[in-house]
């Protein structure tokens, strides 16, 4: 999960990295009154997951509550890189000598993690990697090692950072990397972390990515979701402990294996080519070892989906077996006609694999005018997307 700048930045402040303070605010008033108690200059800075806000227009310089207010205004609604802003964090402004550049990230590759550190910082970093690689010090980390104070200092040494803030970086870095741990996140970055003009270190900017397998270690990070800014079955797929992804398509896609569901996916764009450009509407993978119960929640999540308008549920049977599954589907499309909402929408079945034979068995003996059964894969996606193209 990918956190706000504001929630980074608490997130830096509550293990000793400095930022400056501030408030997040949902509307004009609110930024008047924020920046009435920071009781100097403030930054209007819009709060959206994407990089690249200050040359948007969504960070914005106030000298007193009245304009905080207005850039608040201004910045509210805007849309950045398809990011709507909700809110906006009013912050002391900084009188910036400098910006610089840190960051610490999981290195998958080298299974090790990685600290990136340049006195070149505030801009496009991607632009300083490209164009100028010597001005972008790597380091690698040992993950059982970490981060203390000589290795910080060989960072601060590597990136060329002036002597007389020496002491302070390091101890940002130390800082920092504790951050990393302590959250197990998989990212921080810092762009830019300035110098004042009257001699700080301080953190202006905020990423962080936690790595979600590690949640049940902290409680405290389930109010860090963000609730408006994830789509509502998104949400409802995570309560039931799904792998479900939105699209933008009309087709229902449910399978088991994320690569059976991946190759579904692309087999159903290809056949909807032929019916005006049909599409899946989501990923759903319900798993090797899915139970009668998981594939009752997936069709459920499915289903409620408003945009889609067949469904197709591509199962190979494996540890799971097809008897189970077919008993899946008719267990849910039962449940959905107990609870008032029954099944409107096609259902294609393709059944293939451990006990497949049984588990057609079932689906004939169901004979749910709604639910089909086709052989192939291939040909079910093509009848799924006729159904969902609109065609009987
Ligand atoms: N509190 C602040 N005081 C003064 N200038 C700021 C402050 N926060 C950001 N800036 C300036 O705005 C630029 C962009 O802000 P930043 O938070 O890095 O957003 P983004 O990286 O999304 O563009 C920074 O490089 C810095 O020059
Ligand atoms: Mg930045």
């Amino acid at each position: 999960m990918d956190l706000y700048e504001y929630q980074a930045k608490h997130l830096f402040d509550s293990h000793g990295v400095p930022v400056t303070a501030g408030e997040v605010c949902a509307t004009p008033d609110a930024a008047h009154e924020a920046a009435r108690k920071i009781g100097s200059a403030v930054v209007v800075k819009a709060q959206v997951k994407t990089g690249g806000r200050g040359k948007a227009g969504g960070v914005k310089l106030a000298a007193t509550p009245d304009e905080a207010q207005a850039r608040a205004q201004d910045i509210l609604g805007l849309d950045i890189k398809g990011h709507v802003v909700r809110r906006v964090l009013v912050t002391e402004a900084t009188d910036i000598a400098e910006e610089y550049y840190v960051s610490f990230l999981l290195d998958r590759a080298n299974r090790a993690f990685l600290a990136m550190a340049s006195v070149e910082g505030g801009v496009d970093i991607e632009e300083v990697a490209a164009t100028r690689p010597e001005a972008l010090a790597l380091v690698r980390i040992d993950a059982i090692d970490g981060v203390d104070e000589t290795l910080a200092a060989s960072i601060v040494d590597r990136a060329g950072f002036p002597s007389h803030i020496r002491e302070q970086v390091i101890s940002v870095l130390v800082d920092l990397w504790q951050v990393l741990v302590k959250e197990d996140a998989t990212l921080v970055e810092v762009n830019p972390l300035v110098l004042s003009a009257d001699g700080r270190v301080l953190a202006l900017d905020g990423k962080v990515t936690l790595d979600d397998n590690a949640n049940y270690r902290h409680a405290s990070h389930a109010d860090l979701v963000d609730k408006d800014g994830t789509d509502p079955i998104e949400l409802r797929a995570k309560e039931f402990d799904l792998n479900y992804v939105k699209l933008d398509g009309e087709v229902g896609i449910i399978g088991n294996g994320a690569g059976l569901v991946m190759s579904t996916l692309d087999v159903v764009a290809y056949a909807g080519e032929e019916f005006g450009g049909v599409r899946p509407a989501n990923f759903l993978d319900i798993g090797g070892g899915a139970s009668a119960e998981v594939m009752s929640n997936g069709l459920d999540i499915v289903l409620n989906d408003p945009d889609v308008r067949a469904v197709f549920v591509n199962v190979f049977g494996g540890i799971t077996s097809c008897d189970a599954v077919a008993n899946g589907i008719v267990q849910a499309v039962g449940a959905l006609a107990e609870r008032g909402t029954p099944v409107t929408k096609p259902i294609v079945c393709r059944i293939d694999g451990n006990n497949a034979v049984e588990g057609r068995r079932i689906l004939n003996e169901f004979d749910h005018p709604l639910v089909e059964m086709v052989e192939t894969m291939d040909d079910a996606a093509r009848r799924v997307a006729q159904l969902a193209g609109g065609a009987a």
